[in-house]
């Protein structure tokens, strides 16, 4: 008896999805916010593979492979500056996704489970802006970074434990800057790429929300 290849597999649900119809209701332009944001994701993580072939994170290198990536790397400013870039558009974008979600009602039952999904993925994508900001290890950077594990200080409780665990001690240093590109290319990533998974597993199971 012949088993069927996994070739034949892959292309079958290949087709299937591709086959996929997009109901009439969400041909309207605010349902394209949320594949707009998977876009952005996207480039930021094959902008940032390009970043990191020469980005350094210690303390004493990383201001100045910053400063060759723009000045010397060819095309270096080109992938900065789209990097940067979409680090804000995916913000705006996943809000706006966000705000199509509420507007169309499709954060109530059977999708509530998928509502808090994304408010994981939204707190995910503000978590990239956060430890992203510090790598450059400017000014800028450092003393947002001194700011925001500030505020994580300030949780009732768990406060100290919260900014120690930031810090990676009890101020912001070296193995700050360690710490925060450990979450920032490694991390957040992967845990961003289940959450995906997840949310696009549920969307593709449960149907887009007819809405208004
Ligand atoms: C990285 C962030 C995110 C990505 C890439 C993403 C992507 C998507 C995509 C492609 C869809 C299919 C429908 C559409 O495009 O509108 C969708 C649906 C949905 N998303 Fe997101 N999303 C993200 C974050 C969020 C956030 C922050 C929320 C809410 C807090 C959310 C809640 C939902 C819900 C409830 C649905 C189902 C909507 C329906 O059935 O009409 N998502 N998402």
């Amino acid at each position: 008896m012949s088993t069927p290849s996994r070739d034949v597999d892959v292309k079958t649900m290949l087709q299937e999805v591709a086959a996929h119809p997009v109901p009439e209701y969400a041909r309207k332009f605010y349902y394209c916010f949320g594949g707009l944001t998977f876009l952005t994701f996207v480039i930021q993580v094959l902008t940032g593979i390009l970043l990191a072939v020469y980005y350094k994170p210690t303390p004493e290198a990383a201001y100045e492979s910053v400063k060759f990536i723009t000045d010397e790397v060819a095309l270096g400013a080109v992938v900065r500056s789209v990097h940067r870039i979409c680090s804000n558009l995916m913000v705006v974008l996943v809000i706006l996704h966000m705000l199509r979600v509420i507007y169309t009602g499709s954060y109530k039952r059977p999708r509530q489970f998928n509502w808090v999904v994304g408010v994981t993925l939204l707190l995910l994508t503000l978590g990239f802006c956060f430890t992203g900001y510090l790598l450059i290890w400017d000014q800028v950077g450092y003393w947002a970074a001194v700011i925001g594990t500030q505020i994580m200080g300030s949780v009732p409780v768990v406060g100290d434990t919260l900014l120690n665990l930031a810090q990676a001690g009890s101020k912001v240093s070296g193995y700050t800057l360690t710490r925060f590109y450990a979450l920032h290319i490694a991390v957040l990533p992967v845990v961003t790429i289940v959450f995906l998974v997840i949310h696009f597993i549920m969307v593709r199971k449960q149907g887009i929300s007819g809405g208004l």
